[in-house]
């Protein structure tokens, strides 16, 4: 570095033109980040005064996928508490029947439940449109999604098991959009999650496919906004960090590693503040991060973590067997 100072005192030029430069880049910054900044600080830390009181009780129904389980029980579990009522969509009836009796045990709202496997592709959408047939619904929760078990490079996951992830994590989003968003655009208002992950701000090697369906939502929701939301449908793209869920197979919190529960409580509180967010605080600063350190500097850092959990993730199953 002082080599550097000394050769830039050598050559007033040089030096002007690195001054130039560097404001310039920190112009850069601060106007991309000022605007983003500010979406943050009124979601987290001003709410009470930016918060639209969003009313979802003039809502009569909201449709939950993957909501079995994880970040979708809680959004089922706390709209339902809000006094809508729910329509519960995963794979495991019994799951789904535990969640009915929880919600039912706390509020005096009704429960749908649909079996459905999202891997199954474009078979399944006609038995939903059917079940959802009638239901004046007016806030959809596109959280279904599948990952891999642990990190693993992409030629290691059987083509199977790709498709699968494909499928699950985008058709679903796309069709559900369609069944459902018309009916709210009927109306006029309406609420539509897209539940994406902060791996959808940057390249996720070792979970690549994951990673490509996430950034896939980011697109599709943001591409959705621009068509639809000046006709009263809000329409959020949600990105958690890391919830204690199966999906990760995480118990512990912390400050970071939230409860699905509580992820929930405050991702509920951006509808209608943030068009795109992370949900909780904790989860935006790490975005915050990632957004302004460059991919060349951070990928490396990323990839190295995701090969020492493929090592770790290895050597737990070994020591199952
Ligand atoms: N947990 C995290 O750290 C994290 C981080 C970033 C983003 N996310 C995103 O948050 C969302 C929810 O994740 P989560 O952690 O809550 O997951 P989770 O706890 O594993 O729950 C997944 C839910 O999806 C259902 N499901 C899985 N495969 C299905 C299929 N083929 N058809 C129908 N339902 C299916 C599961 O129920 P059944 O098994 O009963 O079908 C369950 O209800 C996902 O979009 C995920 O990508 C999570």
């Amino acid at each position: 570095m002082e080599v550097l100072f000394q050769y830039l005192d050598q050559y007033p030029m040089m030096r002007n033109f690195v001054f130039l430069l560097g404001s310039l880049y920190v112009l850069k910054i601060m106007v991309w980040l000022i605007p983003l900044m500010w979406g943050d600080v009124k979601a987290y830390l001003l709410s009470g005064l930016f918060h639209m009181d969003m009313k979802f009780s003039q809502y009569k129904w909201a449709v939950v996928t993957g909501a079995s389980d994880g970040i979708g029980k809680q959004y089922a579990i706390a709209l339902a508490k809000f006094g809508v009522n729910v329509v519960l969509i995963s794979r495991s009836e019994d799951k789904l029947k535990a969640v009915e009796k929880e919600i039912l045990d706390q509020c005096n709202m009704l429960v749908k439940i649909v079996v459905a496997d999202f891997s199954e592709g474009a078979n399944i959408y006609d038995h939903i449109r059917m079940e959802l047939s009638g239901l004046e619904v007016g806030i959809l929760i596109n959280n279904v999604a599948a990952c891999y078990d642990y990190p693993e490079y992409f030629l290691e996951i059987p083509s199977e098991r790709l498709q699968q992830i494909v499928t699950i994590n985008t058709a679903s989003v796309v069709m559900m959009t369609k069944i459902i968003l018309p009916v709210m655009l009927e109306r006029k208002k309406g609420i539509i999650v897209n539940v994406s992950s902060i791996g959808s701000t940057f390249p996720l090697p070792l979970y690549t496919v994951y990673s490509a369906t996430k950034k896939y939502i980011d697109y599709f929701t943001a591409s959705l906004q621009y068509e639809y939301s000046n006709r009263g449908v809000i329409i959020q793209h949600l990105q958690p960090s890391t919830v204690a869920t199966k999906m990760l197979g995480i118990e512990q919190t912390s400050f970071t590693v939230l409860s699905p529960k509580k992820y929930v409580r405050d991702a509920i509180s951006t509808i209608g503040i943030q068009d795109r967010s992370f949900g909780t605080l904790a989860h935006a600063l790490q975005g915050w991060i990632f957004k302004i350190l460059p991919e060349w500097f951070l990928m490396p850092f990323i990839f190295k973590a995701e090969i020492n959990m493929k090592r770790e993730a290895i050597r737990k199953l070994q020591q199952k067997q």
